[in-house]
């Protein structure tokens, strides 16, 4: 018999399914309920498999950064590989090693500088189309800009004519891909339900632009640009001096398409939702955009004047963190403090309940750019707050992701005012691939 028990995560466990209904139905509340009732950490089942939730920042620490090394990134979230495949997001060992080495060049502070002029040029090509007072889907709006922007700087790809096709490949696969993660099931694709014919033909589609992208640029090699596709394209194997196949060059594309676009898309969705909910927030930054921008574009040079605009972002990436769950799995026996973990233990690791903690911000639940005034983030231990990840695979868009969103806040911020359409529900999260506004937010929009 079930023991009587105040663990409020227990009612819904069962005797089969382990946790897999609470976490399928609300994973960020069963990752608080967890942390509440378990403290530092917890072992919970999904279905045949168990896990361990950490919650403790120096374990954290420990899983992503100084015993990174002890872990993989195979588990729970392989289903992610039918899209990415061996790209960087899901590779493991020396193939994630070469590939981050190459990457990460183009992803430093200083070079990112060189795509804010296209960062805000995209977001003013699309605005400039927006009518004076208009009802629009936001996200929808946000999703053309991130994917525009990503596209151009990474790839000198323009997706104008292909936007609508991605847009709604990337749709059914968020829906389908998280649907199979959180129900743990990974049948293959070749079994015919409605679903998987839908998700297979997305995936075959993002598969034949992405070939394209490749094709076409190895016609033209000779007149390439300097962009992202160049340096992998470019790149050496130091053992036996081969290049890319075409295969591993897909994989790192779509890897891009797939993280660098809905997780500014989303996390900019949110910012406006609690930035319209808030008119003494919005005067704030009307004034810092004003101070600094005075009606100009924003670009790299107003970065670091932008204070008030990256607050009122990285508060947003706390309370809605658009990467709110990975997971790791053990390659040896360790230890994450004082527990002893065997080879093949598998781990999740969310943000969500510690960038909810009182022990860490004061009234965790409102909504105050003000706390991350005066250093904050330096203040805090490691891992009390981590939107990015940390360690060897933190987000390597990091810097690309803080740029963009500030340029587009500020962008449309200046020219436009937003507000909810006139009875809309309250936004709630959902927790797909990232973690998105439920049915969108409609909103207003009112040339200033
Ligand atoms: C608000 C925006 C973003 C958020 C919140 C975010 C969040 C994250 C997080 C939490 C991780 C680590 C996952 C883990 O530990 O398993 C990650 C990894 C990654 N992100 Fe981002 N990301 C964002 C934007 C971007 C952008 C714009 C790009 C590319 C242009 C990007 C590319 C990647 C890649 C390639 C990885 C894998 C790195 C590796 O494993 O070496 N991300 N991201």
């Amino acid at each position: 018999m079930m023991k009587a028990s105040t663990d409020p995560t227990e009612w819904r466990t069962t005797m089969i399914g382990g946790s897999l209904q609470a976490f399928r139905e609300d994973p960020l509340l069963f990752m608080c309920r967890l942390h509440q009732s378990h403290g530092d950490y917890a072992r919970f089942r999904l279905g045949p498999q168990s896990f361990y939730a950490i919650f403790q920042p120096d374990m954290l620490k420990e899983a992503m950064v100084t015993k990174a090394d002890a872990f993989s990134k195979a588990g729970a979230f392989d289903e992610i590989k039918r899209l990415t495949g061996e790209g960087l997001v899901m590779s493991n060992g020396e193939l994630h090693d070469r590939q981050r080495r190459i990457v990460q060049p183009k992803f430093t502070r200083s070079h990112i500088q060189a795509y804010a002029a296209q960062m805000a040029l995209s977001t003013h090509r699309i605005i400039a189309n927006w009518a004076h007072v208009q009802e629009r889907e936001l996200t929808r709006d946000l999703f053309k800009i991130t994917f525009d922007i990503m596209a151009r700087t990474l790839f000198s790809y323009n997706s104008q004519s292909t936007l609508e096709q991605i847009e709604k490949a990337f749709d059914s696969i968020n829906r389908i891909a998280s649907e199979k993660i959180r129900s743990l099931i990974r049948l293959p694709l070749l079994i015919p339900t409605r679903q998987n014919r839908e998700y297979a033909a997305a995936l075959r589609l993002l598969d034949e632009i992405v070939f394209g992208i490749i094709a076409e640029r190895r016609q033209n090699q000779e007149r390439e640009p300097q962009d992202l596709l160049s340096v992998l394209m470019g790149s050496v194997d130091e053992t036996d001096q081969t290049g890319m196949s075409d295969r591993q060059l897909r994989d790192e594309l779509m890897t891009m398409f797939l993280a660098g676009h809905e997780t500014t898309a989303h996390t900019l969705a949110w910012a406006f939702d609690y930035v319209m909910k808030r008119p003494d927030i919005e005067e704030k930054l009307l004034q810092e955009w004003e101070r600094v921008l005075d009606g100009a574009l924003p670009g790299a040079e107003h970065y670091n004047e932008l204070e008030y605009t990256q607050n009122v972002l990285w508060e947003t990436l706390r309370l809605r963190p658009a990467g709110y769950l990975t997971g790791r799995t053990a390659m040896v026996d360790t230890k994450l403090g004082d527990l002893a973990l065997r080879r093949g233990d598998a781990i999740m690791i969310s943000p969500y309940p510690l960038h909810m903690s009182p022990a860490y911000f004061e009234d965790p639940e409102s909504f105050r750019p003000e706390r991350f005034d005066n250093d904050l983030m330096k203040k805090l231990p490691l891992m009390a707050y981590f939107p990015f990840g940390a360690g060897p695979r933190s987000c390597i868009g990091n810097h690309f992701a803080m740029l963009e969103m500030v340029i587009i806040l500020a962008g449309i911020g200046q020219s436009f005012r937003l507000r909810h359409i006139k009875g809309h529900p309250p936004v709630v999260p959902e927790a797909l691939l990232t973690l998105s506004p439920k049915g969108g937010i409609k909103v207003v929009a009112e040339r200033r």
